[in-house]
């Protein structure tokens, strides 16, 4: 295995943003995950796990540890359990799935990043997340250096989170994951969009529908189409906060002409952070120095062409202070930060 040093890490992230990593590594397999483990912990140095970079954030200092791409292959087929290891592009073994007619992630097309990402921050769009089709995932722990199996009932999953990115954050590393997927399924159409897209047409099957939902990224930049700058971007860079019913009430009180809302567990009430976004003047294409809002999408950040981190965080600091200041609602980050 190839151990390299000071490796730019930019470009291997969606957002182009980063200084480089001290030491860079490639797995292709598990015995290349313990062995890059190894390397660091003789060195004393922090490892990062990297996926396809495309939620995350890396500082203009770059990561002084080891970065360790993931870039284990293969799909593996039994009756309707799918093994696939971490790093597979996701949206490829969507259009695998989805090919065979297997439902269950065809809302989840058109997603950038790898398998392995996929339940460290539960993904989810249109109506879908991983959490709903995941049986189980490989892991090594880090702790007792052995590869094992978790069920999907022990890994945590809620909103954009796991065991993996909070309580066990650092422990794990996913090196595969085993989804139980649905033959001749049905495409799951509830979503207000999607639902849109095809009110006039014949009923879509799982292909017409996950193409449906890469066109509808694509209309909001959230789709990687080279050149494309709105989607030099993490995807959404703020959670959709959940607020208290009475909170939701007071919000609603001072903008007459509606909230958009969802409904959250525990009686809560998800509001979309794009729009309070827009409500606290932050515009579409809206830009400060080289770092800016999609001209498509309010809740996607983007580097404009040379942005740094630190340009990407004063633009982040600012809507988080504006949506403050108007709502009183403390938006979180979704992306990753490195370094
Ligand atoms: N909205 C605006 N302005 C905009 C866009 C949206 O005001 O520019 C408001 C509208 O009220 C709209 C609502 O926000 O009805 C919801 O917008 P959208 O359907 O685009 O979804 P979202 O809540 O902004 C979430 C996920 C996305 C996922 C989409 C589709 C989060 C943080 N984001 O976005 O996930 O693709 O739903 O399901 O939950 C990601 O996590 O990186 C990501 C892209």
């Amino acid at each position: 295995m190839d151990f390299r040093e000071n490796v730019p890490l930019a470009p291997y992230t969606t957002f182009r943003i980063g200084g480089p990593a001290r030491w860079f590594a490639e797995a292709s397999s598990d015995e290349d995950v313990l062995e890059a483990v190894q390397f660091a912990r003789s060195k004393g140095l922090p490892l990062f796990v990297l996926g396809g970079g495309s939620n995350l954030l890396v500082s203009d200092e770059g990561f002084p540890g080891l970065v360790l791409r993931m870039a284990l292959r293969g799909i593996r087929k039994s009756g309707d359990k799918f093994y696939v290891a971490a790093g597979e592009d996701w949206d490829g073994f969507v259009s695998h799935a989805v090919g065979l007619n297997y439902g269950g992630i065809e809302c989840l097309a058109g997603i950038p990043g790898t398998v392995g990402g996929t339940p460290v921050q539960n993904v989810g769009a249109y109506g879908q997340e991983v959490a709903d089709t995941i049986l189980g995932v490989s892991v090594l722990d880090l702790e007792t250096l052995t590869i094992e199996g978790m069920q999907a009932s022990n890994c945590g999953f809620a909103y954009r989170r796991s065991i993996f990115n909070s309580t066990e954050r650092g422990r794990y590393i996913v090196t595969a994951v085993v989804y139980n997927l649905h033959l001749d399924a049905k495409p799951s159409l509830s979503y207000a969009d999607l639902k849109r897209y095809f009110q006039d047409k014949q009923a879509p099957g799982l292909a017409e529908a996950a193409n449906a939902v890469r066109e509808i990224r694509r209309g909001k930049g959230m789709l990687i189409v080279e050149g494309d700058a709105d989607c030099r971007s993490a995807g959404s860079f703020f959670k959709n906060p959940v607020v208290t019913p009475e909170h939701y009430a007071r919000i609603a009180a001072n903008n007459p002409s509606g909230v958009p809302s969802y409904p959250a567990p525990e009686e809560q009430v998800k509001l979309p952070a794009a729009w309070l976004v827009e409500q606290a003047g932050f515009h579409k294409g809206y830009a400060l120095g080289e770092a800016g809002i999609s001209s498509r999408h309010t809740l996607a950040l983007i580097n404009r062409g040379h942005a740094r981190a630190v340009d990407v965080f004063a633009l982040r600091d600012r809507i988080i202070a504006g949506v403050e200041e108007k709502f009183g609602i403390h938006l979180e980050p979704e992306p990753v930060l490195l370094g």
